[in-house]
């Protein structure tokens, strides 16, 4: 049984996040599950079959996923990790195979604007339906100070709480 995390980052925030969300789940699933967060950029197209729930988060850029041009405007405001070719969610959702059967939830991070629409895990969500997946729930925001970030107070907490509570979803 394990639980896959499908991750991109331009700054580094979301993957902090994914990585807290993925100690809640480890923390709260015990030593038996694997939870394994993989950048998009790395992640082949097959869902391995022992995968019981699925999660896909990114940075929100105007106002969805990231695109290859959002991307090169991170890399001009100063992300360094990745190069804005290498795919993100967007690219990894439309060249997965779906898994109908495996419950997903997306997540994203976003700067906390008032009156600001949009978000990369709603985004992802509708793509992740239309590519097949037929159990896909929006999950958490988790909020950043600002562009290059970082997370705000308390975001890392409230991660490993989320992931702790996800954990009640995966079945053996
Ligand atoms: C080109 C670009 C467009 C962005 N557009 C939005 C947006 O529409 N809404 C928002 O809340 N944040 C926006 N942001 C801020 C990102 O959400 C923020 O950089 C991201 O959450 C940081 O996560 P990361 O460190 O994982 O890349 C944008 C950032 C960039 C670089």
């Amino acid at each position: 049984m394990s639980v896959l995390i499908i991750v991109e980052s331009q700054f580094g925030n979301t993957r902090h996040a994914a990585d807290a969300v993925a100690e809640g789940l480890h923390d709260a699933l015990g030593g038996g599950a694997a939870v394994e967060v993989v950048d998009a950029a790395d992640a082949g197209p097959q869902i391995p079959a022992e995968v019981r729930l699925l999660l896909v988060g990114g940075p929100t850029h105007a106002f969805s996923m990231t695109r290859e041009r959002t991307r090169e405007g991170a890399h001009e405001q100063g992300a360094t990790a990745h190069e804005p070719s290498e795919s993100g969610i967007r690219e990894w959702i439309e060249s997965v195979q779906a898994r109908p059967d495996v419950p997903v939830y997306t997540f994203d991070t976003r700067v906390k604007v008032p009156g600001l629409p949009g978000s990369a895990a709603k985004s992802a969500l509708k793509a992740l339906q239309h590519r097949g997946f037929q159990h896909v729930e929006r999950g958490e925001t988790f909020w950043v100070e600002d562009t290059a970030g970082p997370l705000k107070h308390d975001e890392i907490d409230r991660a490993k709480a989320w992931g702790a509570e996800l954990a009640g979803h995966v079945s053996g």
